[in-house]
C-alpha cells in the first residue's frame, strides 16, 4: 500500500530542484524538504540572509520566504538528506555529452549516475527515487539495475519518472499551475503504490485529473516529445520568417492566421532570433541520438533538421545586420540588448545572443552588451566559449558590458534586440536616436518595438519575418 511522504530530499539546487521542492514545501507544509547539493556556493547563496538567491524567477523569493527554515532546507550534507528522506528527486544536469560516444548528441548521464550511486551506498531504509531531470528514455531502466545492485538487505527502491515541463521566467506560476503533472512507474503492484505516493504530494494544489499516470518508458519519452513538438513549432515559424522576409508578408499576421485554426492554436509561434535555452536543442539531439541508436535514420533527420534550421535562423539574422549596414561593420559599434535566452531570467545556456555576438566579433565590429539581470563573468564565460580562437583579453577589448539601455546605445551605429525584456520596450527612443550614429538602425530580433514609431523618430527598422526598408 502507498506509503505516506513525510520526508523529501532532492538531489540538485538548480533552476528545476530548486523552484519545484520549494514550491512542493509551499504546498505540502506538514512535509519536511530539504534540497541538497555538492556546490557550497550554491546553497549558501539558497540560504542568503538577503535572499539574495543563485538563480532569478519572478515570485521564488516570496515561495522561499515563506518557508525556508519551517519545512524547507537547504544543505550541502547530501548523505543526511538521502538517509532522513522517504522520497528523493534526482534533479541533478544532464548536459550533452561533449566527448566520447554520442559526443555532441547523446546526454552525459554521469551526475545521474554519481547521485543513484550515492543513493544505494547510504541509503539504509526503503526510498523512492523519483527522476525529475530530462534524461534518456529508459534512464530510470539503469537507475533501478544500479539501486537493486547495490542495495542492503531489507531496503528496497521504487524508481519512478516525473519529468518537469516548467518554463525558466514563469517557473513559479507553471509550478502553481502545472497543465500537467505526468508520473511513470512501472505497472507492478509496488511500482503503483510509489506513483500513488507520489500523487498525493501533487494532490496537495493539482486536480487529480490532471496528474497522469503512465508507464515509465512513456514517460520518458513525452518530456523529450514536448520540448521536441514545442521547439518545432518555433523552427516551422522561423523558417516562415525567411519567406516573409523575401516576399513581404507579415510573420506575425501569418502566425496570427494560423493560430486562429483551433488545430494549431495562438500560442508558441512568435517567430524570433531563435530558440535557446537549456532543454530545447539538448533534448531534441536526445532524441536524434535515440533514433539513431534504434537504427530510425529518416526519424533523426527529421528531428535533427529543427536544430538546422534553428541555427540558420541565428546567421541569417547576424547577416541581415551586416549587410543592412552596408555590407561591413568593421569598427562600427553595434550595441545588443538583452543576453539572456529569454526575458525574466538570467540563464544564458544557448542563448541566441551568444551566436550573434560571436559573429559580430568575427567581423572585427565593438559590441555594447547590456542585459538587465546576467551576470558579467557569465557573460565572459560564454563569449570566450563561443570563440574559442580568440583571447578573453580580445574579446573584453571588443565587447563593452553597460548597465542600463541608453548607455549602451550611446555612439552605436545599429541596435539588436536579441531578448525580449520588457524595459526595452519602454526605452526612450527619442533619447537614444539623438545619441546614435545616422542612420541609426534598429535590428529587431524579438518583434518587440513599434516599428511605425521609430521609423517617425528617424530610424532605420528591420524586423524578423518583415520585408527589409
Ligand atoms: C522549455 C519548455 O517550455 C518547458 O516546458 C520545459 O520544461 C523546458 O524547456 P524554457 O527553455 O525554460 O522551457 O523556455 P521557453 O519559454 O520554452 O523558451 C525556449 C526558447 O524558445 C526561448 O529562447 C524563447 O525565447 C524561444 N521562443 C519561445 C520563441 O522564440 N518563440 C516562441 O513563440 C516561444
Ligand atoms: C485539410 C485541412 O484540414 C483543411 O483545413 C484544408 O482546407 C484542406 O486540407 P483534409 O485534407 O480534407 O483537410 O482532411 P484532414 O482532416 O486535415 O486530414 C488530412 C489527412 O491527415 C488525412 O489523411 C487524415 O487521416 C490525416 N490525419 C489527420 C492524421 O493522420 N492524423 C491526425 O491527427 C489528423
Ligand atoms: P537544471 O537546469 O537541470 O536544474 P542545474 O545545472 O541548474 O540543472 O542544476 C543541477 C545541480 O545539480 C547543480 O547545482 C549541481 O551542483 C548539482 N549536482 C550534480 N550532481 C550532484 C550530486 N551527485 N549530488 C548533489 N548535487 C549534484
Amino acid at each position: 500500500s502507498p506509503v505516506k511522504v513525510q520526508k523529501i530530499v532532492c538531489i540538485g539546487a538548480g533552476y528545476v530542484g530548486g523552484p519545484t521542492c520549494a514550491v512542493i514545501a509551499q504546498k505540502c507544509p506538514e512535509i519536511i524538504v530539504t534540497i541538497v547539493d555538492l556546490n557550497e556556493a550554491r546553497i549558501n547563496a539558497w540560504n542568503d540572509e538577503q535572499y539574495r538567491l543563485p538563480i532569478y524567477e519572478p515570485g521564488l523569493v516570496e515561495v522561499v520566504r515563506s518557508c525556508r527554515g519551517k519545512n524547507l532546507f537547504f544543505s550541502t550534507d547530501v548523505d543526511k538528506g538521502i538517509q532522513e528522506a522517504d522520497l528523493i528527486f534526482v534533479s541533478v544536469n544532464t548536459p550533452t555529452k561533449k566527448s566520447g560516444v554520442g559526443a555532441g548528441f547523446a546526454a552525459d548521464l554521469n551526475y545521474v549516475e554519481l547521485a543513484t550511486r550515492r543513493i544505494a551506498a547510504v541509503a539504509t531504509s526503503n526510498k523512492i527515487v523519483v527522476e525529475k531531470s530530462t534524461v534518456p528514455c529508459r534512464t530510470a531502466e539503469s537507475m533501478r539495475t544500479i539501486l537493486e545492485a547495490n542495495a542492503k538487505p531489507n531496503c528496497r527502491f521504487d524508481i519512478l519518472s516525473n519529468p518537469e515541463f516548467l518554463a525558466e521566467g514563469t517557473a513559479i506560476k507553471d509550478l502553481h499551475n502545472p497543465d500537467r503533472v505526468l508520473i511513470g512507474s512501472l505497472q507492478t503492484p509496488e511500482g503503483l503504490a510509489a506513483c500513488q505516493s507520489l500523487s498525493d504530494v501533487y494532490a496537495h494544489w493539482v486536480s487529480r485529473d490532471q496528474i497522469l499516470t503512465v508507464g515509465l518508458w512513456s514517460s520518458e519519452l513525452s518530456k523529450l516529445a514536448a520540448n521536441a513538438m514545442l521547439a518545432q513549432r518555433i523552427s516551422s515559424i522561423n523558417a516562415l520568417s525567411a519567406i516573409c522576409e523575401a516576399t513581404g508578408a507579415n510573420i506575425d499576421e501569418v502566425a496570427n492566421a494560423v493560430g486562429y485554426d483551433s488545430r494549431i492554436g495562438p500560442k508558441f509561434l512568435k517567430a524570433s532570433v531563435g530558440f535557446g535555452g537549456s532543454c530545447f536543442q539538448k533534448d531534441i539531439l536526445n532524441l536524434v541520438y535515440l533514433s539513431e541508436s534504434l537504427h530510425l535514420p529518416e526519424v533523426a533527420a527529421y528531428w535533427r533538421q529543427v536544430v538546422e534550421m534553428n541555427e540558420h535562423q541565428k546567421s541569417r539574422f547576424a547577416k541581415r545586420v551586416v549587410d543592412s549596414l552596408f555590407n561591413t561593420i568593421t569598427n562600427k559599434r553595434i550595441t545588443v540588448l538583452g543576453f539572456a535566452f529569454k526575458a525574466d531570467t538570467g540563464d544564458t545556456r544557448e542563448s541566441a545572443a551568444i551566436s550573434l555576438i560571436r559573429d559580430f566579433l568575427k567581423e572585427k565590429a565593438n559590441v555594447n552588451l547590456y542585459d538587465p539581470q546576467v551576470e558579467e563573468h557569465q557573460i565572459w564565460q560564454d563569449l570566450a566559449e563561443a570563440s574559442p580562437n580568440l583571447s578573453l583579453e580580445t574579446i573584453k577589448k571588443q565587447v563593452n558590458i553597460c548597465s542600463s539601455s541608453l548607455e549602451a546605445c550611446k555612439d552605436a551605429e545599429a541596435i539588436v534586440i536579441a531578448t525580449e525584456w520588457k524595459e526595452f520596450k519602454e526605452i526612450d527612443w527619442e533619447t537614444v536616436y539623438q545619441g546614435m550614429n545616422k542612420p541609426a538602425f534598429v535590428f529587431d530580433g524579438r518583434l518587440l518595438v513599434d516599428e511605425d514609431k521609430l521609423t517617425k523618430i528617424g530610424f532605420k527598422v528591420v524586423t524578423i519575418g518583415r520585408g527589409s526598408l
